[in-house]
């Protein structure tokens, strides 16, 4: 009875090893590539190579007992989940909310030391990660998330790496041009003067707009400094009342005061 069952087994084994697994990697973009984009330290890569690749990216180098089913196929169910959570190999096409997201819980995981998993590590010990590779590793993810929020920050105005951006003369003259026209005085009950204010000072933005010849980053930041202006002048337009008009001339007279801590001409 033992024997007929010790041979029905071995049959079955025999049988299951017909049923091999895919081991043909999907085709790789370079351009897409994790390392590839995120230019790591040659530490970094070699860690990520040896200890993530073989199951996160289309990368996969199959171990000799990846021959031998059922092990095959547990092998190549732990390479499918792990490529459909985090494929390095298409981190290119990753949305920026979706990568932040994976680096955050690139973080999580080899902080609680889940990754790489275990059943890997028995077989795979160079791929064992020691407290240093860790630290190094995490830090590393850290920096790289910190980068792309800062990036996402150029929307905010702000120093051109603690200079100030060039700007063209024109729009310096034109800055200077409203500074003189906001600094006028009115006399207590001129309502329709701030109102005319407010046209004068219209008029002056649109010639800097008309005469901006600044490009990329500067004038993108340039961009970000008109816009509220752009908004509180024509409020100023539409004034009505005395106090709001005193308010928004103040207001306005601050705003065109901020552009030298952020742009000159040279
Ligand atoms: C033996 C294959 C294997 C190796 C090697 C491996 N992982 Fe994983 N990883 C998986 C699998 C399977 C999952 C999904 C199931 C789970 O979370 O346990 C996963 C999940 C993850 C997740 C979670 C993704 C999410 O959004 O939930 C992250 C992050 C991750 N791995 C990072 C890494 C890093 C970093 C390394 C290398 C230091 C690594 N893994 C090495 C198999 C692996």
């Amino acid at each position: 009875m033992k024997k007929k069952i010790l041979y029905g087994l071995l049959v079955i084994l025999i049988i299951i090893q017909f049923f091999r697994i895919d081991k043909t990697n999907p085709a790789i973009k370079i351009e897409n590539d994790f390392i590839e984009i995120n230019n790591p330290p040659e530490e970094i890569a070699s860690i990520l190579k040896t200890s993530c690749y073989d199951c996160h990216s289309n990368e996969s180098t199959y171990p000799w007992y990846s021959n031998i089913a059922p092990v095959s196929w547990w092998v190549k169910d732990h390479i499918n989940e792990a490529r459909e959570e985090l494929n390095f190999s298409e981190w290119g096409t990753f949305t920026a909310k979706r990568k932040d997201h994976k680096l955050e819980e690139m973080v999580e995981e080899v902080e609680e030391g889940e990754m790489p998993l275990n059943e890997y590590t028995w077989t795979h010990s160079e791929a064992k990660l020691t407290a240093e590779q860790k630290t190094l590793l995490m830090d590393w993810v850290k920096e790289v998330r910190e980068t792309a929020k800062n990036k996402k920050d150029k929307k905010i105005l702000h120093l051109n790496n603690g200079e100030k951006w060039g700007a063209n003369i024109e729009t310096t003259a034109g800055i200077e041009r409203m500074l003189s026209i906001i600094n006028e005085e009115i006399e207590d009950g001129r309502i329709s003067l701030y109102a005319a204010m407010g046209q004068r000072l219209s008029i002056e933005m649109e010639t800097i707009f008309a005469e901006c010849t600044m490009e990329g980053d500067a004038h993108d930041q340039l961009h970000l400094y008109l816009i509220p202006l752009v908004e509180i002048v024509r409020d100023m337009e539409d004034v009505e009342k005395e106090d709001t008009a005193m308010i928004l001339q103040k207001d306005i007279l601050k705003h065109l005061n901020k552009y030298a801590d952020f742009f000159e001409s040279a």
